[in-house]
């Protein structure tokens, strides 16, 4: 390889390097690194298989002329879930098992006495006729196996060539950056999977002493997240709002229990009171520099006024209240409805969404409570998915 031609290809897998440890989405990350595999080498066909304990589960497929003659649906269609046992036997396995490249020119020429064979099964149904095979271990910083990285025929001038061997060490090094963009995305999704659970619980010890229990919290927080997406809100938002609506009454735990727990109807002055759950929320969540605080702040401040005004504790109007108070109203509201509590039954959903669709326009945003009416079904499965325990 000429000197100008290795610079460009190093800062290729430097760019390809940077956009896989930018991806967090496991599901995502994994497709990209087979396709930008793919393009590195021209590959017609590429699979990933991640490693689990002592086997390779098939994590992702992608395959050009398959695509062409299926669609994008079909060629979905023929992924199937299977697991590979690492060490002698297939390719991937061997592969797995020993940290070696294999490269070679035809899968179906493999010599009988090779620790490694090649399944046809896959091609036969399919009609696919698998030739030039280069498959490289995913290793991590410390040399462990992560997955496997197989691609499939090498197209050189419009016809299937052999993988070129220089191109060997490019592609091992790309599935260890590969390995380590997927670690890091392991990481990022169970941080944020002990974050959000921790956010559950410090919101749960709020509302204990309150008649509200742990599965209100987390229906409020999907109803929330779900809502946002309806109008119109980028997943990115979304998530903040989901992170962020289980704090809306953590200022609850400012309130005197004599209040807080009285059965019968609250005072004038009990109830103003009980109202400063909200700047009190305000101003526990108040001077982060997280968004998800940020944004739980903005909640808690928010989540009682009302369209028309009538509401606390600053008695804004319409748009004035910010998206997420007007979105965390509904579903608060919502869940507070339709489901029972110590000292009263759970209301039907019809009957729920009816008192939402009068109060548009006076207690919520019209238009919060017209894509909630939209979204009813994925309502209803958070409803079951989150029940009451008992
Ligand atoms: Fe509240
Ligand atoms: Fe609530």
């Amino acid at each position: 390889m000429d000197e100008a031609r290795f610079h460009d290809e190093l800062v290729k897998l430097t760019q390809i390097g940077i956009a896989l440890s930018s991806q967090h989405d496991l599901d995502a990350l994994l497709e990209m690194i087979v396709r930008e595999a793919r393009h590195f080498t021209d590959a017609d066909a590429g699979s990933l298989y991640l490693r689990e304990g002592e086997s390779l589960r098939f994590a992702v497929s992608q395959n050009d002329s398959l695509r062409a003659r299926l669609g994008a649906e079909g060629e979905r269609a023929l992924f199937s879930e299977f697991s590979l046992p690492i060490g002698e036997g297939s390719i991937a396995g061997y592969v797995a098992a020993t940290k070696e490249n294999i490269n070679i020119p035809d899968a179906y020429a493999i010599p009988p006495e090779a620790p490694y064979s090649f399944g046809r099964d896959f091609d036969q149904k399919n009609d696919y006729r698998t030739r030039s095979v280069l498959c490289v271990p995913m290793l991590d910083h410390r040399d462990r196996v992560l997955g496997v990285l197989q691609l499939i025929n090498a197209r050189s001038q419009g016809r299937i060539a052999p993988f070129p061997v220089e191109r060997e060490a490019l592609v091992r090094s790309l599935a260890s950056q590969a390995a380590v963009a997927v670690n890091n995305a392991r990481l990022t999704a169970e941080i944020k999977r002990v974050h959000l659970d921790t956010i559950y619980r410090l919101s749960v010890a709020a509302e204990y002493k309150d008649k509200d229990t742990a599965q209100h919290i987390r229906r409020v927080s999907h109803y929330s997240a779900a809502l946002a997406r309806a109008i119109g809100w980028n997943e990115e938002q979304a998530e903040l709002l989901l992170y962020a609506s289980p704090m809306h009454d953590v200022g609850k735990i400012g309130i005197p229990d004599a209040i807080l727990l009285k059965p019968g109807r609250l005072t004038d002055a009990e109830r103003s009171t009980m109202q400063e759950h909200a700047s009190i929320g305000a101003r526990i969540l108040s001077g982060s520099d997280s968004p998800v605080l940020r944004m739980s702040e903005v909640v808690a401040a928010s989540h009682h006024e009302k369209w028309d005004g009538s509401g606390y504790p600053l008695g804004l109007k319409s748009e004035t209240i910010p998206q997420a108070g007007r979105i965390v109203a509904v579903a608060d509201v919502f869940d507070a409805l339709s489901s029972r509590r110590v000292y009263k039954e759970a209301m039907g959903i019809e009957q729920t969404v009816a008192i939402l669709v009068k109060d548009a326009g006076s207690h919520f945003d019209p238009a919060c409570v017209e894509a909630f009416c939209g979204i009813l079904g994925q309502i209803d499965e958070i409803r079951i998915r989150y029940r009451d325990e008992g």
